[in-house]
C-alpha cells in the first residue's frame, strides 16, 4: 500500500526583512522579521510526498520535474530527518501504526511562479515540504513547532506555515527552539490589504539569499546599525497591523526594504538586487504617495528586482492604473480589479 499526501503553501513577503544568520547550521537569524503570507490561490508551491516499503533505498526529491539531490547533512536532509524522527516517536508509542518512518520517501514539488528569482520560492517550497510530510506522517505538531523544522530548510520558510501577518522571533536559546514563527494577526483581520506582484525579471538571481546574507554578515558595518533599529520597527509595524494603520505600515515597510538594500550595497563585494526598473517603481510609488498626501502604497523588494506593492483594496485601481501606464507589458496581466482608470492624483509627476 502506498501512502501519500499533497499540500500547498503560499509565498510570504517580508515587511521587516530577515538578512543575516548568527548560526548558519541551525539557521538562527541576526534579527526578528515580519511578513505577510499571500493568499493560497496565487504564488504557491505544491508538494506530494509518498512512502512505500518497496521503494529502492534512499529518499528522492524532484523540483519542477527535475531531480534535486538530497545531500547528506544538507537542509533538505535535515528537514526530512527531523520529520521522520517525530513520526518514529508516534510509531514507538502506538505499535498499530504502519512503519512509515522506515520507508523511503519520494517527493515531488512544483512552484507555479519563478524559482530562485527573489519571489520567495524557498519560503513556500520548504514550508510546503514540511507541511506535506506532516500530513503524510499524521503528526500532531502545531504550526509553530513545524516552523522550527521549516526554518532549518530556509529561514523565511518558517513564516509560510501561517497565513496573514506573521513574525519570526529571533529567539535567544542556542538550541534554536525559541526561534519560531507565530501569528501577529490572521488574514481576515485586515481583508482590505492586498499585494500587487510586479515581476521585473523571472531570471534566477546571481547571488542566492544564503550566500548574499553570509557575505553581509562578514563584511558590512552598516548591518550593525540595522540590527539596532529593527526591534523598534518590529514593535511599530505590529502595532500598525493590529490597529490597521496603513500609513504607518507603509512607512515602515518601505524604510525597511531600503535599509535591507542599503546593507546589500554596503557588502563587499556589493550585492545589487535592484535594477533600473525596480528603482523606477520606487520613484512611481513615492510620487503616488506624495501626490495623494498620504501613503496609499508600500513597495518592498526581496533579494531580487521584483517589486511587491502592498495597498488597501480601495487604492489598488489607481496604483494598477499607474503601473500599467508607466510599465506597459505585452502580456495581459491578471487584474481582479479590472482596472480601467488612468486617473492619477492631482499634481502627480514622475520623470
Ligand atoms: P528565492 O528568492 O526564490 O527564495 P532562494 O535563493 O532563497 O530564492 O532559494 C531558492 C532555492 O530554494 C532553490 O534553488 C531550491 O533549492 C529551493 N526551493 C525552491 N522551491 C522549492 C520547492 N518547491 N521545494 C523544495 N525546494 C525548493
Ligand atoms: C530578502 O530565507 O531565502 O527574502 O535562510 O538562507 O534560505 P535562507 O535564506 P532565505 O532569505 C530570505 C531573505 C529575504 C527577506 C525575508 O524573506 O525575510
Ligand atoms: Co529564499
Amino acid at each position: 500500500m502506498v501512502y501519500e499526501a499533497t499540500t500547498s503553501a503560499p509565498v510570504n513577503i517580508a515587511c521587516i526583512k530577515y538578512w543575516g544568520k548568527r548560526d548558519t547550521k541551525l539557521i538562527l537569524p541576526t534579527n526578528s522579521s515580519l511578513s505577510v503570507t499571500l493568499d493560497q490561490d496565487h504564488l504557491r508551491s505544491t508538494t506530494t510526498s509518498r512512502v512505500d516499503a518497496s521503494f529502492e533505498e534512499g529518499d528522492k526529491l524532484w523540483l519542477n520535474g527535475k531531480e534535486d539531490v538530497i545531500k547528506d547533512g544538507g537542509r533538505l536532509w535535515v528537514c526530512i530527518k527531523e520529520m521522520r524522527a517525530w513520526r518514529k516517536e508516534l510509531e514507538e508509542k502506538d505499535s498499530s501504526l504502519p512503519p512509515l518512518s522506515s520507508w523511503p520517501l519520494r517527493i515531488a514539488s512544483y512552484n507555479n511562479f519563478p524559482t530562485a528569482a527573489g519571489l520567495a520560492s524557498s519560503a513556500s517550497g520548504l514550508a510546503c515540504l514540511v507541511a506535506s510530510l506532516s500530513k503524510l506522517y499524521e503528526l500532531p505538531q502545531t504550526p509553530s513547532q513545524l516552523s522550527l523544522i521549516a526554518r532549518q530548510g530556509s529561514g523565511s520558510a518558517c513564516r509560510s506555515l501561517f497565513g496573514g501577518f506573521v513574525a519570526w522571533r529571533e529567539g535567544s536559546d542556542p538550541s534554536g527552539n525559541d526561534s519560531l514563527a507565530e501569528e501577529v494577526a490572521p488574514r481576515d483581520h485586515w481583508p482590505e490589504m492586498h499585494a500587487l506582484i510586479c515581476v521585473v525579471s523571472d531570471a534566477k538571481k546571481g547571488t542566492s539569499s544564503t550566500s548574499g546574507m553570509q557575505r553581509t554578515v562578514e563584511t558590512s558595518s552598516l548591518l550593525k546599525n540595522r540590527l539596532e533599529v529593527v526591534p523598534e520597527r518590529m514593535e511599530a509595524i505590529s502595532q500598525a497591523i493590529k490597529s490597521k494603520d496603513f500609513e504607518q505600515f507603509a512607512k515602515i515597510t518601505m524604510i525597511d526594504s531600503n535599509s535591507f538594500h542599503a546593507v546589500c550595497l554596503d557588502t563587499s563585494p556589493p550585492i545589487f538586487y535592484l535594477n533600473d526598473v525596480s528603482r523606477a517603481i520606487i520613484a512611481l510609488v513615492e510620487e503616488l504617495n506624495r501626490a495623494s498626501g498620504k501613503n496609499i502604497a508600500a513597495y518592498t523588494f526581496d533579494a531580487g528586482p521584483n517589486a511587491v506593492i502592498y495597498a488597501l483594496e480601495e487604492n489598488m485601481p489607481v496604483i494598477i492604473g499607474a503601473v500599467k501606464k508607466y510599465f506597459p507589458t505585452t502580456e495581459e496581466f491578471e487584474d481582479p480589479f479590472k482596472t480601467q482608470t488612468n486617473d492619477l492624483p492631482e499634481g502627480f509627476d514622475v520623470r
